[in-house]
């Protein structure tokens, strides 16, 4: 990150970079028997948590607003014989229609940028099936409790678990639910 921020010229690519929070998620998700799932991965960069799932045996979506990270994530899928599919997709001009489809949504490190919340959180409303919940990962950000409270005042929960150092870095675990589906 320090040669990517240095080096860049506009918007600092961080799709570059495989996130310890996604490395995180990755690993968890690998070890649940995911068969029968359909997840999307939202902000996927290079891929790794989608990967992750596919590893548990979810059929997995895996989309970035940045078209080349999605190459990558192919790339990586294929090289570790694995199956996702890809799409470009923004989370503040979604090109699918909604229609709640996916049994789990998955990010990590997507929760840094409040500009965008309200987009993200209208993408995760309207691509998660009733009953369906939702797993953010983030090394503990402060925009990340901004986001909560917005997801708090749409009518979501979370309850937030804490997962093994990725290296230095610590990794938090947000579990997302509609407030009115709370078991
Ligand atoms: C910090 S990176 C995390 C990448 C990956 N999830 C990981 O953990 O390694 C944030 C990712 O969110 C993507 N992103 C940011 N804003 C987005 C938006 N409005 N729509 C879709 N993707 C977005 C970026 O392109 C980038 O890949």
């Amino acid at each position: 990150m320090d040669v990517l921020s240095a080096a860049s010229q506009g918007p600092i690519p961080y799709w570059t970079v495989a996130w310890p929070a996604g490395l995180g998620l990755a690993r968890v998700l690998a070890r649940e028997d995911l068969r029968g799932m359909r997840i999307l991965e939202v902000g996927a960069g290079v891929g790794v948590s989608g990967l992750g799932a596919a590893v548990g045996g979810a059929e997995v979506l895996v989309t970035d607003n940045v078209p080349a990270a999605l190459r990558v994530a192919v790339m990586n899928a294929r090289r570790n014989a694995l199956h996702v599919r890809a799409a470009a997709a923004d989370w503040r001009h979604w090109p699918f229609r909604p229609d709640a489809r996916f049994d789990r949504i998955i990010g990590s490190d997507v929760t840094y940028e409040p500009a965008a919340f309200d987009a993200l959180l209208t993408v995760m409303q309207e691509s998660l099936k009733p009953g369906g919940d939702i797993w953010l990962t983030d090394p503990g950000r402060i925009m990340t409790s901004a986001f909560q409270q917005r997801a708090l005042a749409e009518g979501w929960c979370w309850s937030t678990a804490t997962l093994p150092h990725e290296g230095r870095q610590a990794v938090f675990l947000y579990t997302f639910r509609r407030r009115n589906e709370k078991e």
